[in-house]
């Protein structure tokens, strides 16, 4: 059975703690989804993960809908968020609300995640009343990276936390089903999530948050480029991707691979008769 927002939802009442994972691709979903994974997000981390970017600002929502539309089809059982990508939600409630509808129809996502607290609430309320399960998204914005000056912590000081607990507030009231807490503090993660009664997510924001988001890149030590502190390698599969590559160099160049039981035959006599 496919996970619903009501399950995410429970969670956080029963205080059982939870994961989300991005995925990008539809032999990841299948893995993360067989995993057990209850949310999985398409997020526009494909950006640089994927797609070779530096940040996740020139993905376009074609990009991600064609990304969203194969970890569906890789999924049975978790809920697929796909992420509303830069300037995708922020021109006009109205075209917020078909990009939305765009993720729903076309790219088959149970729910949309956008970035923002106060200043979208409108809009998610718009969202969610047509329908459509959001995700908020706040402290450390990726799309807004050059507006808050680099991947830096944020609610460090007093006017910046009661902002953040604002923001949360305000998505709450909105009718978003969760939210996503990026670099926050520990402490300011812990009581945002007693004050609010919808699930928070954290990555880079401490253990006390209700679930916990990573991107897999990270957690499979897959991209190098850039590994953020609060990213857990729990296998680095770069390291066997290089071996299993190097083998293969190897055996094909000492004329080991492939082998007879890599390799198919044909009738002698068919062979024969070719000139
Ligand atoms: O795009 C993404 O992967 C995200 C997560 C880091 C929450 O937004």
């Amino acid at each position: 059975m496919r996970t619903t927002i009501n399950d995410i939802r429970k969670k956080k009442s029963a205080a059982e703690k939870f994961v989300m994972l991005t995925a990008y691709d539809y032999s990841t979903a299948r893995l993360v989804d067989e995993s057990g994974v209850p949310l999985i997000l398409v997020g526009d981390s494909l950006g640089m993960v994927v797609l070779g970017y530096e940040s996740t600002i020139p993905v376009t929502i074609e990009e991600m809908l064609h990304h969203t539309k194969a970890v569906v089809r890789g999924t049975k059982n978790s809920l697929v968020v796909g992420d509303l990508p830069f300037m995708t939600y922020q021109i006009s409630t109205a075209e917020a609300m078909r990009n939305a509808a765009r993720f729903m129809q076309e790219g088959g996502a149970h729910a949309v995640k956008l970035e923002g607290g106060e200043v979208v609430a409108e809009t998610v309320r718009r969202i969610v009343d047509c329908g459509i399960p959001v995700m908020g998204h706040i402290g450390l914005t990726p799309q807004s990276i050059h507006q808050l000056g680099g991947h830096k912590v944020q609610g460090k000081d007093k006017a910046a936390a009661e902002r953040l607990l604002n923001d949360a507030r305000a998505l709450e009231q909105a009718g978003a089903f969760a939210v996503v807490l990026e670099l926050v503090p520990s402490q300011l993660s812990k009581l945002i999530t007693q004050k609010v009664s919808i699930p928070t997510i954290g990555i880079g924001a401490g253990p006390d948050c209700d679930g916990q988001v990573q991107v897999i890149s990270d957690l499979l030590g897959l991209f190098s480029d850039f590994v953020p502190r609060h990213a857990k390698q729990y296998v680095k599969l770069s390291d066997n991707i290089r071996s299993a590559i190097g083998e293969y160099i190897t055996e094909v160049t000492a004329g080991k691979f492939p082998g007879s039981q890599h390799s198919s035959n044909m009738d002698e006599e068919i062979l024969a008769d070719l000139t």
